[in-house]
């Protein structure tokens, strides 16, 4: 069978692109038109000869990498995306070839399992109370919950209907009260809008809290706005804080907010997508003082945590709301059975759910819970090193100290400069980098995320951004 012997090529190949890509041989982003990449991949002429294996499907491979954006070099700074761990890719090889729909557990015992023994790490390192093991015992004590799925939209998403579930009850049948509203501040992911509408709140009725001018929570007004909410007649599903903020990295102050949430016993909500990484990290945990407070909280492990895409946790406090969230009819699936585990298919949107848990527990398991912080607070490190250097040129701009591996950025000149420095940029190839809104301005923005990005790679990104303005600049003249 020509499996393995593909498998090993494939596997070589890889080995090279890993090779090419962190020794910055080739370049960190090559974008050419679909119709260019189409061409040159032959997907015609596959599509209608089969045969795709053996040499044509080297070939394949090797010009199909050619175009992708390598995640592995040093330069890719510019999006929140783990770089992945080796081992935790041969995960997805694995969970690709078993493709155990895992969300009932006879498709799949194994990875229920590890993705029962997950969730039950990350409850417990927020310290919240995991699951208990014996599945007879569910509910019967309080514990929380929680359940690996398809990104942190996806996840977030099923955080607020459980929340909205557990506010108005009769919204899941009878549709939703016009009276109900989260509180979030703009600076949150666009997900918690777009959640909003998908949940019948309606994306008018996401109230934006006070922020100072970095887009941060400012718990001092917390009360009036919520006192404005209530004597106008509104009911709060949720409020929603940063941990943290996609745009800056900044974290907003999760311990007064929790405080003042449980007083009012409203459901809060940490979008930790990117930031709740700090619960592996005894350095960057007080970044998360008082999360334990919240109700639910999201956690990327496709970000920091090294993971290959998708996979994000969803994590409650309590079990109830989330147990009660998705119970349907479907004979064929729901039904009295004799099994020794536990369904995830009653906590999750998906039907057909794949074996997330593999590849985040491979990650964590090659580098190891040390390995893990180390990375993570090299990262900060860097991104704060960074900051001390940009910050000290005079033509450059930092509106904030960094908090996480994100950092923005300007030089001396327009909006319209710093974006055609990024197209500039991503021309060349040798460094990804993004952009970002803030404080009505236009910015560049880092993610350090590559654990082989060097303060050589930041001293040479800031001079190519420098090289480029005054191209920019000499070009207007
Ligand atoms: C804070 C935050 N929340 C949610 C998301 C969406 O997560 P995903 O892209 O995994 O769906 C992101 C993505 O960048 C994010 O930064």
């Amino acid at each position: 069978m020509s499996f393995t012997k593909d498998a090993r090529d494939i596997i070589d190949q890889l080995s090279v692109y890993l090779h090419q890509s962190r020794s910055k041989e080739k370049r960190a982003v090559n974008l050419q038109t679909i119709r260019h990449i189409q061409e040159h991949l032959g997907l015609e002429q596959y599509l209608c000869d089969g045969g795709l294996s053996g040499e044509t499907l080297n070939r394949f491979v090797e010009t199909y990498l050619g175009f992708t954006t390598r995640l592995h070099h040093p330069g890719f700074m510019a999006h929140q995306v783990g770089v992945p761990h080796p081992t935790g890719a041969l995960a997805s090889l694995i969970d690709g070839f078993t493709n155990n729909a895992m969300a009932i557990y006879e498709m799949g015992p194994a990875a229920s399992a590890i993705e029962f023994f997950l969730i039950n790490t990350l409850l417990t390192k927020i310290g919240w109370v995991p699951m208990p093991d014996d599945i007879t015992q569910r509910l019967e004590t309080d514990h929380g919950a929680g359940v690996l799925t398809h990104g942190g939209s996806l996840a977030n998403l099923t955080a607020l209907l459980a929340a909205r579930n557990q506010l108005a009850p009769e919204a899941r049948e009878g549709g939703t009260p016009g009276n109900l509203v989260i509180l979030a501040p703009e600076s949150s992911h666009y997900i918690i809008s777009k959640s909003a509408g998908i949940i019948g709140v309606g994306e008018k009725n996401v109230v934006p809290l006070p922020t100072d001018d970095l887009g941060r929570i400012i718990t001092e007004k917390l009360d009036a706005i919520y006192e404005k909410i209530r004597s106008q007649g509104k009911q709060v599903v949720a409020l929603v804080a940063n941990a943290c903020a996609t745009g800056t990295g900044l974290y907003d102050d999760l311990n007064a907010i929790g405080t003042f949430c449980s007083d009012r016993r409203i459901w809060f909500h940490i979008d930790g997508a990117h930031g709740a990484c700090a619960l592996f990290s005894k350095k960057m945990r007080p970044l998360l003082h008082g999360v334990e407070k919240a109700d639910s909280i999201v956690l990327d492990a496709h970000k920091m945590l090294r993971t290959p895409l998708l996979c994000a946790a969803l994590l409650l406090k309590n079990a109830r709301p989330l147990d009660c969230n998705f119970e349907h009819t479907a004979s064929y699936l729901f039904h009295d059975k004799l099994q020794p585990g536990f369904d995830f298919i009653g906590q999750t949107i998906e039907c057909t759910k794949a074996g997330l848990g593999l590849k985040f527990y491979f990650t964590l398991a090659a580098l190891g819970e040390k390995g893990i912080s180390q990375y993570l607070e090299q990262t900060q490190a860097l991104t704060l090193n960074a900051h001390e250097f940009i910050s000290k040129a005079p033509d450059f701009d930092c509106p904030y100290v960094p908090q996480s591996n994100i950092l923005c950025f300007r030089i001396t000149g327009s909006d319209d400069l710093q974006l055609e420095i990024r197209d500039r940029l991503m021309a060349l190839g040798h460094y990804h980098i993004s952009s970002t809104m803030l404080k009505d301005r236009r910015y560049l923005r880092i993610v350090i995320i590559s654990p082989d990005t060097r303060f050589e790679d930041i001293e040479q990104l800031i001079q190519e951004v420098r090289k480029l303005a005054h191209t920019a600049e000499n070009k207007e003249i």
